[in-house]
């Protein structure tokens, strides 16, 4: 029996990219560098690969890799050893999917998808290539310019996220996101895109997964490049002040909105945190309905909670409170706020956006774990997340999505509005799969996603907008081109980069001009 689920009509659907994933052209236009130019640079970094378990490391590669973390399910390696390199190939952003140079190509991809809105990025660097606000750069403005008003042309809404990971360098190498200098930079940089951009930009969010980019500044992860790449060393400490650095950023940023902008060009700002949901390994087990919640709130309430009661999670400042004790920590590491800040903080959105993957299951640290472990956040955290390269299984992720959406409408301001900025399947690498399979899993997931926003909205939960993670395949961060988002394929092998429909395209196609989602209940 084939039922359907009905979306509002005036529901908004689209697909989302980032600058840095899909421009290219970083050398040109006047853009200055960023920290991903300076660090794909500086690691020299050849290759990486994922796989689901350690068991799945090619034979000629032990020995040879170095891990470096954990990407949406996969255990990431660096390739270390010389030879090894040198039949490897550089996956870089120099090119990326050329979209700098294919405003018009990619406008008619959104046409033809029947997108509403396209959410993308603009580069920091591009637009501001000091970092601060004295130096515009006119090639930058009049290339977003162009892209805005051909999609208000074509009837699409732009939804703008002001940073996307890309850090100008030049403030990196003051401290970037450590650096509380980085709140009156940025609130110059967001007045400065109000006042260009803000008469035809309505949807504004800040900082994307700002999470991410703390991981940056010392997350056990250690993925993440999503700053300098500090790793261990500063765990606890450089990803605290980021977090710290970054609300406040958003915060100023939304009260100039406020005050300057709002009255005038009536739109909304928010920022927009990654999410997940973590479910108890064993739900009759204490401990890990405590680990769950403690994953909650250090992944995702350490960014909501401030911006509704100017406070952190009381949950996460009594943890790390007790790590620092353990470890003896005079000082704070995660630092409340004053009451000035406070009164920037509380009601700072007009909106909340945020993305989401996937859920976790997990259980906590034992107390011989925690006695062993030198990283201070894990300690802090104290959540075992098992074997994370695990897929997760796709039930828990679509309970999981059901439950933030409830969570945050019970956490947010009363009659909050959301959107869904970024979610999203990567293609299946598996190699002994047909591409119909492929499309299949990729459809479900998203199938199975939708259900449970549907059920939220008519529970209440009072959401807006839905974008796909991604518009096209793109430049994956360290996973290069190897991972593949994209409802368009890009050929990378091809200067030209050209687009094509994946097999999911119809269902989006259809999905986003109809508003309706077919449900094969059988
Ligand atoms: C990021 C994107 C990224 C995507 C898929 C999100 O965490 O915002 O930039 O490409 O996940 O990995």
């Amino acid at each position: 029996m084939t039922t359907a689920v009905d979306f509002p009509k005036d529901f908004l659907f689209g697909a989302s990219s980032s600058a840095y994933q899909i421009e290219g052209a970083v050398d040109e236009g006047g853009k200055s560098k960023n920290i991903w130019d300076v660090f794909i640079k500086k690691q020299k970094y050849l290759d990486v690969f994922s796989v689901r378990s350690l068991k799945d490391i090619p034979k000629e590669y032990i020995n040879r890799v170095k891990f470096i973390g954990y990407s949406k399910g996969s255990l990431v390696f660096k390739i270390v050893d010389k030879i090894v390199e040198s039949i490897t190939s550089v996956d870089d952003a120099s090119i990326a999917c050329d979209s700098y140079h294919k405003t018009d190509v990619d406008i008619a991809l959104l046409k033809e998808l029947g997108v509403q809105v396209y959410r993308f990025s603009l580069s920091w660097s591009r637009i501001l290539p000091t970092g601060y606000d004295h130096a515009p750069n006119e090639e930058a403005i009049q290339h977003y310019q162009d892209l805005i008003d051909k999609l208000l042309a074509n009837n699409i809404q732009p939804i703008v996220t002001m940073y996307h990971f890309d850090l100008p360098q030049v403030l990196q190498e003051a401290g970037g996101w450590t650096n509380n200098f980085i709140i009156g930079i940025f609130a110059s940089y967001a007045r400065f895109l109000f006042k260009t951009f803000g008469d035809k930009v309505k949807l504004w969010t800040t900082i994307n997964e700002p999470r991410m980019v703390s991981e940056g500044y010392g997350g056990f992860y250690g993925i993440a490049p999503f700053g300098p790449d500090l790793g261990a060393t500063y765990s606890g400490i450089g990803d605290y002040l980021s977090i710290r650095n970054m609300l406040l950023a958003h915060a100023t940023a939304y009260r100039i909105y406020e005050k300057d902008f709002k009255p005038t060009q009536n739109g909304g700002v928010s920022i927009c945190p990654d999410t997940t949901w973590a479910f108890p390994k064993n739900e009759n087990n204490e401990n890990d309905v405590k680990a769950s919640e403690l994953a909650l709130q250090h992944y995702v309430g350490i960014f909501i909670e401030p911006l509704v009661t100017g406070e952190f999670p009381k949950i996460v400042l009594e943890s790390i409170i007790d790590t620092s004790e353990r470890k003896n920590f005079s000082t704070w590491r995660l630092v409340p706020f004053t009451d000035e800040e406070k009164k920037v903080l509380i009601g700072a959105y007009d909106f909340m956006a945020f993305n989401y993957y996937r859920a976790l299951r997990v259980t906590m640290l034992t107390e011989e774990d925690i006695k062993k472990e030198k990283d201070f956040k894990k300690i802090d955290q104290r959540i075992d997340i098992g074997d994370y390269t695990e897929p997760s299984i796709p039930i828990d992720d679509y309970n999981g999505f059901y439950n933030i959406l409830k969570w945050l409408s019970e956490k947010c301001k009363k009659d909050t509005k959301f959107i869904i900025c970024e979610n999203g399947l990567k293609d299946s690498d598996d190699q002994l799969i047909s591409a119909e399979e492929k499309t299949k899993k990729k459809i479900d997931y998203h199938r199975g996603i939708l259900v449970e926003l549907d059920k939220a909205i008519k529970d209440g939960v009072k959401v807006f907008g839905y974008c796909v993670w991604s518009f096209m395949d793109s430049f994956e961060w360290i996973m290069g081109y190897k991972d593949k988002f994209g409802i368009y394929e890009v050929d990378f092998k091809n200067p030209d980069r050209p687009r094509s429909k994946k097999g999911c395209f119809d269902f989006f196609n259809k999905l986003f001009q109809d508003k309706t989602l077919p449900i094969d209940s059988s």
